[in-house]
């Protein structure tokens, strides 16, 4: 484990709800890495992405023909040491903002020459939560953001799946083990 406070931590709320359950989780995960490194919490719906149109002109140019706020978050991914996504499922996967930003980063995805790149390094964890009691659907939305992470370089280096959680009010009791978690980062 690392106490250095030079060491940058950025905690996304990949739910497009501010104040929900995914919020609820960042805030004490941010509350708790807070007292090591220096955080950043971001919500996915502080951006706006357009929707890729697999044009794949950035497998031949590396860049993206559109603009918008990737190259933010992709700012906001380069400051950071350790990233921590949380997610909630929606319908069993991501919500579908993150999957917009994730696909509109084919130009930083390491399976095609020229591609951008983040610096390299990078450690990623995955926090995935939804109402249904199975954890299999938590590792699907976790598969999901570890897969993103793959391509970008970012090494996964842990995972921790909550099930039963709807509304905010339900991440209370799951606060030792989001607690003990982040005593793992
Ligand atoms: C559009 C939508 C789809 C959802 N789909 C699922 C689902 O497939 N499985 C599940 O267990 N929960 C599902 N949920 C419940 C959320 O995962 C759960 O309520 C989570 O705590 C929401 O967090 P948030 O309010 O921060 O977005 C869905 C919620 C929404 C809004």
């Amino acid at each position: 484990m690392c106490s250095d406070k030079s060491t940058n931590a950025l905690v996304i709320n990949c739910s497009p709800v501010r104040n929900g359950a995914t919020a609820e989780i960042v805030h004490i995960v941010s509350e708790q890495l807070s007292e090591r490194y220096a955080v950043r919490s971001i919500c996915i719906d502080d951006f706006t992405f357009h929707f890729c149109t697999g044009c794949r002109t950035c497998h031949s140019t590396a860049k993206c023909v559109q603009q918008d706020d990737v190259d933010k978050m992709i700012a906001q991914y380069e400051w950071a040491d350790i990233i921590i996504s949380v997610s909630p499922s929606y319908w069993a996967d991501i919500p579908g903002q993150f999957k917009a930003f994730i696909d509109r980063c084919t130009p930083w995805c390491n399976t095609h020459e020229p591609h951008a790149a983040i610096s390299a390094g990078k450690k990623g964890y995955s926090i995935a939560l939804r109402t249904g009691p199975s954890m299999k659907e938590c590792d699907r939305v976790i598969e999901s953001i570890e897969h993103f992470y793959g391509h970008l370089e970012i090494a996964c280096c842990g995972r921790l799946g909550l099930c039963a959680v709807e509304h905010k009010d339900a991440v209370a009791q799951r606060k030792d083990a989001i607690i003990e978690f982040c005593s793992k980062i």
